[in-house]
């Protein structure tokens, strides 16, 4: 991890011992068999085995949350922004069950060195997966703090060779009628679209998430495979990608075409600048009465102001 500065809260960072690891590996090995066995051991770990198994085997776990309270399973899979499925929070848990995730792959393009359709097994290293606990911290003022698995979006996207053209990233999420009944209404323009400039994706933080409490990430909450930046506003954190592309250009994502003067490119948290319909300065952690603070960047200030420096926040929001 390159964040150099320890805070409190990274003593709590604890690394799983090979034997742990080992045994934990013998574990998934009894409960099904020899040839999920071989599966399991083998460095080729695909993600049908990975799902097949009860749990992830993570490596390392960082709480990036200090002693607040994370949210239960239940508030973090029925409460859910996923417009493809609905614009009411509870929509993506009734509806989310239609999205096929396996077989899934990536289409990877634009500046880079390697481009081209990837299996989501050779995407992700699954050996590798790491428990991050995060703030998350949605442009609507409602906030939580969620347990994520997945690998640094770093890891993913060095794969690629990005060449020195490659600026900014951008992402796209599935777009089946079929599968999304949301997609019938016009409230966004379909596919779902993201973007970061290259430094922000290529931060520490940024992370490329798998899983949820230790298991597979539900349909609700991005299946199979969805972006978390936790100083940024949630609607950057996009859900279910099929495609990856480096460009020159700034990308315009979905919200900001949707409407520019509310929703910028950058998005940080920030308490000093309001949306144009209301205050940032506080959020509802969901499960608490009343409110507190939003912090600035949510609390990772120390960890990616310096992306901004020399930047005016207020008009690059
Ligand atoms: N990604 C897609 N494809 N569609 C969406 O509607 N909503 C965004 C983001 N990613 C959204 C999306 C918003 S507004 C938020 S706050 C977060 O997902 C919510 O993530 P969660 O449901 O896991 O809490």
């Amino acid at each position: 991890m390159l964040i150099k500065t320890k805070k409190p809260w990274d003593l709590s960072e604890n690394e799983v011992t090979p034997e742990a690891l080992y045994l934990n590996r013998r574990k998934i090995i009894q409960g099904f068999g020899v040839a999920a066995a071989a599966a399991v051991i083998s460095p080729f770990l695909g993600w049908q085995k990975a799902i097949a198994a009860p749990d992830f085997t993570v490596i390392k776990k960082t709480n990036y949350a200090g002693d607040e309270e994370l949210n239960s399973y239940k508030d973090i899979t029925t409460y859910n922004n996923y417009y493809e499925f609905g614009t009411s929070k509870s929509d993506p848990a009734r509806n989310a069950h239609t999205l096929i995730t396996e077989p899934w792959s990536v289409k990877v393009s634009g500046e880079a060195e390697k481009t081209g359709s990837i299996a989501l097994e050779d995407l992700i290293d699954f050996n590798a997966l790491e428990e991050r606990i995060y703030r998350h911290r949605c442009v609507e003022t409602w906030s939580m703090v969620m347990p994520w698995v997945g690998v640094p979006l770093a890891a993913v996207l060095k794969k690629f060779n990005p060449t020195s053209n490659a600026k900014f990233v951008r992402f796209e999420t599935i777009a089946d009628p079929k599968q999304m009944p949301g997609l019938r209404s016009r409230v966004l323009d379909w596919p779902y679209t993201e973007g970061l400039r290259i430094d922000e994706a290529m931060h520490p933080l940024s992370f490329m998430v798998v899983g949820l409490y230790g298991k597979p990430i539900p349909n609700q909450n991005g299946a199979p495979i969805r972006l978390v930046v936790p100083w940024k506003y949630g609607f950057k954190s996009i859900k279910s990608i099929v495609s990856i592309r480096f460009q020159e250009t700034q990308p315009v994502g979905s919200w900001e075409e949707n409407n520019s003067r509310e929703y910028g490119f950058y998005s940080n948290v920030n308490p000093d600048v309001d949306h144009p319909r209301w205050s940032q300065k506080r959020e509802r952690r969901i499960g608490e009465f009343f409110k507190r603070k939003t912090l600035m960047f949510n609390g990772y200030g120390e960890e990616v102001a310096s992306l901004y420096t020399g930047m005016d926040l207020q008009k690059n929001f």
